[in-house]
């Protein structure tokens, strides 16, 4: 056995691993070369024949080829197990059942908010934004709010430390409309509200409105009950009656709550009305002319109706939900639903 026949062996031992075509053949060659009766062992034996000049060396060299086979007969069988397990993921089963996935769903006071826009859209409103972080002059000075109002008060408005509030109403989105636009104006905005409430079944700390406003020469009282009327009736269906209650807000004069017949009982009295028969909605009524010159329109010239409604309160009558923490607790399986 001379050195050379060596290099020469390793050379073929290491391309036949390298070559191997499946885990069969890699066995084999790890069989014919260091198998207990393969070549390799073989060699080991007839050392002794060797030269003892040229015996290191060879040793050296048999050691090389065990070693660097070994090697290639390793690379080469996790070469073939990736390859085999690429081949049985796209292998595709057709007998399996399809996955299913889940359709969402919009939220109900998303699907109220936009029932409400598409509605007051066909009466000419479009729709006006305002940010959720105001001013104490939006929220409260410039719509006529004494200060003393009880609303002003920190346990029920949540004030920033910069001297700025979290909106309690959409009202002075109103501000905002008519401090940049000329008359007539006739907008909706819906938003997001804050107030320091106790949240309870009918209460969250964090809830909806929708503000109306129509500013004309001539808006009258008549104006403001047909056209919530008509709201009411594409919103909750034909037979809703509508009633309103004189009451008082700073920015309207005069004022009124607005209230619909109970929807899931049709106004016979249920535990969603309390049994009463009807739902308060909100408020409205005629632009107190303090506000029409607190923004610097004219109230000889221009008058007009608001009005205030709660999305909650309308999405829990018309999906007949009965808690309002039900619309916040992001559960899909009841939000799904509707
Ligand atoms: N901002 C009032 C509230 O939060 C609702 C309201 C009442 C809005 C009368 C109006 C209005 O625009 O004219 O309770």
């Amino acid at each position: 056995m001379k050195a050379q026949d060596l290099v020469d062996l390793k050379q073929k031992a290491v391309g036949e691993a390298a070559s191997a075509a499946a885990p069969s053949d890699l066995e084999a060659v790890r069989i014919k070369y260091l198998g207990r009766n393969g070549l390799l062992p073989e060699i080991m034996k007839g050392l002794k024949d060797v030269a003892p000049a040229d015996r290191p060396e060879v040793g050296r060299l048999a050691n090389e080829l065990k070693n660097e086979l070994q090697a290639a007969i390793d690379s080469r069988r996790e070469a073939l197990e990736t390859a085999s397990g690429a081949q049985k993921a796209k292998a595709f089963d057709t007998t399996l059942p399809g996955r299913w996935r889940t359709l969402g769903s919009r939220h109900p006071v998303t699907q109220i908010i936009e029932r409400a826009t598409s509605i007051f859209s066909t009466m000419g409103f479009t729709v006006a934004d305002g940010p959720d972080i105001e001013t104490e002059h939006h929220n409260f000075d410039a719509l006529n709010t004494p200060q003393e109002h009880p609303s002003r008060d920190p346990k029920d408005t949540f004030y920033l430390a910069s001297g700025l509030l979290l909106r309690t109403q959409t009202s002075p989105v109103q501000i905002r409309v008519m401090e940049n636009q000329k008359p007539p104006v006739r907008i909706i905005a819906p938003g997001r509200c804050y107030r320091r409430d106790a949240t309870d079944a009918t209460h969250s700390a964090n809830f909806h409105q929708i503000e109306g406003l129509y500013i004309d020469r001539q808006v009258s009282m008549a104006d403001l009950k047909g056209d919530l009327t008509y709201f009411a009736r594409q919103m909750m269906g034909e037979n809703v009656q509508i009633r309103f209650r004189p009451h008082f807000f700073p920015f309207t004069e005069p004022s009124v709550e607005y209230d619909f017949s109970c929807h899931v009982c049709g106004g016979k009295g249920c535990r969603v009305c309390k049994h009463s028969g009807w739902i308060e909605i909100s408020g409205a009524g005629m632009v107190n002319p303090k506000v029409l010159s607190n923004v610097g329109y004219n109230p000889n010239e221009v008058m007009g109706y608001a009005f205030g409604m709660g999305v909650e309160r309308i999405a829990m009558i018309l999906f007949g939900i009965p808690d309002i923490r039900l619309l916040y607790e992001n559960d899909v399986r009841f939000l799904g639903q509707y």
